[in-house]
């Protein structure tokens, strides 16, 4: 009897939960919105970081809906989440609507893991005012103040190609492009020599690079600690490994310190952050403030201008006469600024901005842009009410591959950015860096040390393909920032 009771209560329980799961899965049908079949426990993010680049992953349905509804209802575990696909709609919700979505809804722990409560997590108010105290150290004036520092990193970036020259002809792509971008970053963020092209063993790039490659969790945990956020802060969990935390707070605090004791002033972010730091107004930011906005500076800085230029020089490397044809315009107008790399110069180089915005259409390096629903939100011309809490996608991938905005997509063409396309695509079909007043705060640093990067590396040699690096180059599941699956080798040869 009393065995009868207890089977009967359990099968009453697990019966109440598939029903219970059943119900929050039913929410996009209910709303009357396309959706996507969901695991029971993952909902659709199962193969998550499986099989697919997550760009490449949500790719599959925006194709399979486009045309056929502004949005696509999907689960991460019980959490709906909405995918924007028609164009309007992402318009609306990173710019027109911005109010609605102004949060990224990812997790951050400001109590155990302060690197994580960076202007990236942060949401509402802590975000805009955070936002509003740094965006002084962005404009074109700092920025341009840079300049010299970054020259004189990828000058030695220029040396380390032609050492790589002498020495057999061939190099990692990866490892010289981070070791170049976490220099720059380095000196105009933290205000240190990383001297990472030096010496790789340093610990600016190792640990700079475990936080991207060997990561504290997986992403279908994170998609986990951003779904519970509160659950997850209870429990303590942090988003960087102990180690991470400990190096940067280390290093930050050297620096502060160092600086207040000598009275040292530099043109660099740090500069800024410290000026916060010992303000006494409402400005004034927290030690550990300071610490994650130096963080994410620095890490938000490297990776994504690293891959960036991998897969630029990979381009280059595949397609010989747009090589040729970006050496020689940097050539001409470095000889229009009689020789001399200047910040004049540099804006000069339009047909070098086209080809790195072709290699930021073709391989965006956060493919996926998050945003949380602030408020109810009706989607203009439907009956649809994104509620509170929702999460949003826009699928900056997919965008970047629909033939409706770029013609063969798959193929690398420079003149997708000619003035004549960019006029005739909405703004919002090219998202590198994001859209609207959440855009990604350092993109003109960004786009500098690219540059830099392409023309240091360009002037005097030119480069092929190692057999060494396989063909076609698949993405990379694990990670949401875009890496070449396999190692990618470039051979290089001096032509001066
Ligand atoms: C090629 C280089 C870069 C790319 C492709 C890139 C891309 C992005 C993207 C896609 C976002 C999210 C924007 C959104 O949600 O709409 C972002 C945010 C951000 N980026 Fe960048 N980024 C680059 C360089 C940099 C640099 C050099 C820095 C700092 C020195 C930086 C700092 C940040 C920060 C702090 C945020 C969060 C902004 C906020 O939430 O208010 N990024 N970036």
């Amino acid at each position: 009897m009393d065995f009868l009771v207890v089977l009967v209560s359990i099968l009453t329980v697990a019966l109440v939960f598939v029903l219970w799961i059943r119900k929050k899965h039913a929410f996009w049908k209910e709303l009357g919105v396309p959706y996507v079949e969901p695991h029971f426990f993952y909902g659709n993010f199962k193969d998550v970081d499986q099989y697919q680049h997550d760009g490449q992953f949500i790719q599959r349905f925006y194709r399979k809906y486009k045309g056929r509804s502004p949005l696509i209802g999907m689960y991460t575990f019980l959490k709906p989440v909405a995918i924007a696909i028609d164009i309007e709609l992402v318009k609306n919700i990173l710019i027109k609507n911005f109010n609605s979505f102004h949060d990224h809804g990812t997790y951050y722990n400001e109590k155990d893991d302060p690197l994580s409560a960076n202007l990236f997590n942060l949401p509402g108010t802590k975000w805009r005012q955070l936002r509003h105290k740094l965006k002084t150290a962005f404009t074109t004036g700092k920025v341009e103040m840079m300049f010299t520092t970054m020259w004189e990193v990828a000058k030695k970036f220029e040396s380390k190609i032609g050492e790589a020259c002498e020495t057999g002809g061939e190099f990692h792509n990866r490892k010289l492009m981070t070791r170049f971008t976490v220099d720059v970053i380095g000196s105009c963020v933290l205000g240190v020599e990383a001297n990472s092209l030096e010496d790789e063993n340093n610990g600016f790039f190792q640990v700079g690079m475990s936080i991207f490659h060997n990561p504290r969790h997986g992403m279908r945990f994170i998609f986990l600690l951003n779904v519970f956020r509160d659950y997850a802060r209870k429990l303590r969990f942090k988003l960087f490994r102990d180690e991470v935390i400990e190096f940067y707070t280390r290093i930050v605090r050297e620096t502060v310190d160092y600086r207040l004791a000598n009275h040292i002033e530099r043109n660099d972010f740090m500069q800024l952050l410290i000026k916060l730091y010992t303000s006494k107004g409402e400005d004034k930011l927290s030690f550990n403030e300071l610490l994650a906005q130096a963080f994410v500076f620095h890490i938000a800085g490297f990776e994504t201008s690293s891959t960036t230029l991998q897969f630029c020089f990979y381009e280059l490397a595949c397609n010989p006469e747009i090589q040729d044809r970006v050496r020689n315009h940097i050539k001409e107008v470095l000889e229009n600024h009689n020789g001399q790399l200047t910040y004049e110069a540099l804006m000069d180089m339009k047909y070098l901005e086209q080809v790195l915005h072709e290699t930021l259409r073709k391989y965006p390096p956060i493919g996926l842009l998050p945003r949380e629903a602030s408020q109810d939100y009706k989607i203009p011309n439907t009956k649809c009410v994104l509620k509170k809490g929702i999460n949003v996608i826009v699928p900056a991938y997919a965008i970047h591959h629909d033939p409706e905005f770029y013609p063969n997509p798959s193929r690398f063409n420079p003149d997708n950015f000619s003035e004549e396309a960019v006029k005739n695509r909405p703004s919002v079909a090219f998202l590198p860096f994001g859209e609207g007043p959440r855009i990604c705060i350092g993109a003109r640093v960004g786009m500098m040390q690219t540059k830099m990067g392409v023309i240091a590396g360009l002037r005097k040699f030119r480069y092929t393909l190692s057999p060494r690096t396989k063909q076609p180059l698949k993405l990379l599941s694990k990670f949401n920032v875009i890496y070449p699956e396999e190692d990618v080798w470039l051979n290089v040869e001096r032509i001066d």
